[in-house]
């Protein structure tokens, strides 16, 4: 990707003053019983927010929580604004709707440094389908757009594209981190370069290791979609997750592996189960062949102490998704043992969102990463090399 958008980082109080800011967020946190049960993607906004009420902006923001169809009273944003406003340290005011006259009145009555959270964009379809007569209603209420939501940007939508078309647009901090992490790591990196790849569907995940083949020097494989790698070597894979219809794409990416740069790594022992249930009794079966009634849910131990090998003499990790069902106590021993080996290495520790943000996270090893994508399907995509919607709207708009 050629980086000629315009960031907010370059831009002087001189410009700002006064001006009304219309900031994209990512605040699709996640709800236990209406509460904000992790709030890293409120902590990740903060640098933006901050910097445009340092340099006396008015501070508009807009996000989307959840999935909703219409106006949804569950996924409301009103419980985000008065957190918001105890990490900041000052008030939000939220306003109950996204556009229209009420939002005009609320900006129209801010002072400089003042903050507003509009309502979930999300419950007007217009959003989504990226609607033209939305994303002007939007953009109608400020002077400039600043795009911080990476976690969306992988959307076509009037908040994260439609509104770029009708507002001078700016990156925020946080897109500019991400991008410095997840693109620099991959385009000149500190060698030894590890990826770690886990998750259940190789479908899911093959642009992914397609992408980062030859530019690694190691990548371990782990989580369900190893089932899919043993069975088209020829393996019995019991009862484990694997894909029948993507048996000849993983022979083609092993033989490819074979003539690249890059060595990869398929676990060596698994634990495995006849039944999925967290109390089931679990084994420990080595090499690859798995008998009719088992299921692999984790990787083994000689398993983990190859991944804690290859960790501890990288330079650079990426990891992107977890090694076994790490919902469940039991089938987690792998993904954590990874999260504590990034923990204690040296190495620029680099997490690619979703599941494996969420284990660090649980794992309560967040501060020990170099950094950890706030996007989950966004970083999934920018790791598989294409072009991000919301990211690529911004060079448009200003190329
Ligand atoms: C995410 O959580 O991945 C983003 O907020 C995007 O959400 P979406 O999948 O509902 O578009």
């Amino acid at each position: 990707m050629v980086l000629t958008i315009h960031s907010l980082s370059n831009m002087t109080t001189a410009e700002l003053e006064g001006k009304r800011v219309l900031v994209r967020v990512d605040f699709n946190v996640p709800l236990e019983n209406g509460r904000i049960s992790d709030d890293s993607r409120l902590e990740a906004s903060l640098p933006t927010i901050q910097y445009l009420i340092d340099n006396h902006a008015k501070v508009v923001i807009i996000s989307h929580l959840g999935q909703p169809k219409g106006p949804t009273p569950e996924l409301s944003l009103q419980p985000i604004a008065e957190r918001l406003g105890v990490l900041l340290g000052r008030p939000v005011q939220f306003v109950a709707e996204s556009v229209g006259d009420l939002v005009e009145l609320a900006v129209s009555k801010m002072v400089n440094g003042d903050v507003i959270l509009l309502e979930n964009v999300r419950f007007h379809a217009g959003e989504t389908q990226n609607d033209p007569g939305f994303s002007q209603q939007l953009a109608s209420v400020a002077d400039l757009f600043v795009q911080d939501a990476f976690g969306t940007a992988h959307r076509a939508h009037a908040s994260t594209v439609g509104v770029t078309k009708y507002l001078p647009s700016y990156a925020g901090f946080l897109i500019e981190k991400e991008i410095e992490f997840l693109d620099g790591a991959i385009k000149s990196p500190k060698r030894p370069f590890v990826a770690i790849i886990g998750g259940s569907k190789v479908s899911g995940k093959l642009g992914i290791l397609r992408h980062l083949l030859g530019k690694v020097d190691v990548m371990v494989i782990g989580g369900a979609m190893t089932y899919t790698f043993l069975k088209a070597q020829g393996h019995s894979v019991g009862k484990s997750l694997w894909e029948p219809e993507k048996i000849s794409e993983a022979l083609a990416f092993l033989a490819d592996a074979k003539s690249s740069a890059t060595k990869v790594v398929l676990p060596v022992d698994h634990v495995v189960v006849t039944e999925l249930k967290p109390d089931a009794v679990a084994v420990i079966v080595d090499g690859g062949d798995l008998s009719d009634d088992q299921m692999g849910v984790d990787v083994g131990p000689k398993t983990v102490a190859l991944i804690e090998a290859e960790i501890h003499s990288a330079a650079t990790v990426l990891w992107n998704g977890p090694l076994g069902i790490f919902e469940m106590d039991a089938f987690s021993i792998g993904t954590f043992a990874v999260a504590k080996a990034l923990a204690l290495s040296d190495a620029l520790t680099i997490v690619g969102g979703g599941d494996s943000a969420a284990a660090i996270v649980k794992a309560g090893l967040a501060d020990d990463m170099t950094h950890i994508s706030t996007g989950g399907g966004a970083a999934l995509e920018f790791l598989e090399g294409k072009t991000l919607p919301g990211i690529a709207a911004l060079e448009r708009n200003n190329g």
